[in-house]
């Protein structure tokens, strides 16, 4: 199928805006650095993930699917605009999270209540008490076990489940990013844009691997650089070998190798995957409080947040070349904010004694 011809339900709003960040450019002195704002893409507080979500809800229609199963973290982005898309596009919302039940609901869990989504928690930290080499099959297992008895149920109602893997990641979701290139080209063209780099987080990779197949097909001017959101990425075989499929399926014309493709880690304070996923970190949080107080712009802890720090960093030590423009990708997830475990290391900082002379009481 010719990724021209491929047909896509809006899910969202599009185009989102390119745009330049003044006060971050002075900060950084550097080139310029603009902003590609993905969180802006409309429904349920945005987020990277509509644009996969147009083609996945175009199948699922095509294909007679009366309801959308996705998999995720507690605090998954994708599961929110997923729930999202089927409740615009009347299908039923299923949520399959792996984890413990959270006493209390926060972040995207309330949106995804508020929603009325159905949340089944998928809790194998019981499989923690098995040797090291049998905990990952155990605990797949069960998810497998457990999905198939969710998808049971649904099929006894008379539903058709369309089972979308974590992180919308898979050939069909990733056109949403192969198609943001020649957006982002038009709109560099028409606002006299010219920057060599674009950053975007790296996480089930659906996203990076959808802008270089995108950029390597539409030949844009710039290259994309992946940035980790935790310490322990997927490989760049794994990732290249999943941008050849996206060759192959599209009709793109090319091959890719793991040495064609480029991801920053950082180092030491600076490794930009902070300390483990969704982890809240003070140096990922030092960033989030640079862009916003730069910017007025809201980064999340588990992703966006992450990867700013990468962009950052790697202008400020000239891995980005000096004076070379450069557009960061956000990719939503403000929800993390407002998640228990971030609202928790936040305190300190902004309420409690660090914020003792920014912070008023006056009593009567
Ligand atoms: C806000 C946000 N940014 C970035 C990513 C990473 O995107 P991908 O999984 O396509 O690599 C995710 C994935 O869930 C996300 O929720």
């Amino acid at each position: 199928m010719n990724i021209k011809e491929i047909k896509r339900t809006p899910v969202g709003y599009l185009d989102t805006p390119l745009e330049f960040m003044p006060n971050l450019t002075q900060r950084l002195g550097r080139g310029k650095l603009y902003i590609k704002r993905d969180d802006l893409t409309g429904i349920a507080l945005g987020g990277n993930k509509t644009r996969k979500l147009d083609y996945l809800v175009q199948y699922a229609k095509d294909n007679g699917y009366t309801a959308l199963m996705t998999f995720g973290g507690v605090q998954t982005n994708h599961g929110r605009l997923t729930v999202a898309a089927a409740i615009k596009h009347g299908l039923k919302p299923i949520l399959v999270l792996k984890g413990e039940k959270p006493e209390v609901c926060t972040g995207n869990l309330i949106l995804d209540r508020l929603m009325g989504a159905d949340i089944y928690f998928v809790d194998s930290s019981a499989a923690d008490a098995l040797p090291p080499e049998k905990r990952d099959a155990a605990s797949a297992a069960f998810l497998e076990e457990c999905t198939q008895k969710i998808l049971a149920k649904y099929e006894a109602m008379g539903d058709k489940v369309l089972n979308i893997p974590v992180g919308g990641q898979g050939v069909i979701g990733s056109a949403g990013y192969i198609q943001a290139i020649p957006e982002i080209m038009g709109q560099m063209e028409k606002q006299g844009i010219m920057a060599k780099y674009l950053v975007a987080g790296f996480g089930s990779t659906g996203t990076f691997a959808g802008l270089w197949a995108g950029a390597k097909y539409y030949k844009a001017p710039f290259q994309v650089i992946g940035v980790p959101v935790d310490p322990t990425p997927r490989s760049l075989e794994t990732t290249a070998a999943f941008i050849n499929e996206l060759s192959d399926f599209y009709e793109l014309g090319f091959q890719c190798s793991p040495e064609d493709l480029r991801l920053e880690m950082g180092e030491g304070d600076h490794a930009y995957g902070g300390i483990g996923y969704n982890l809240p970190d003070p140096v990922t949080q030092s960033y989030i409080e640079m862009l916003a107080q730069e910017e007025a712009i809201f980064t999340d802890p588990c992703y966006t947040g992450k990867v700013l720090h990468g962009f950052a960093d790697m202008i400020e030590k000239g891995i980005i070349p000096y004076g070379e423009n450069a557009i960061l990708l956000h990719t939503g997830g403000v929800p993390g904010l407002w998640s228990q475990e971030h609202l928790d290391s936040m305190q300190k900082t902004f309420w409690a004694d660090e914020a003792a002379d920014r912070v008023t009481v006056y009593r009567f």
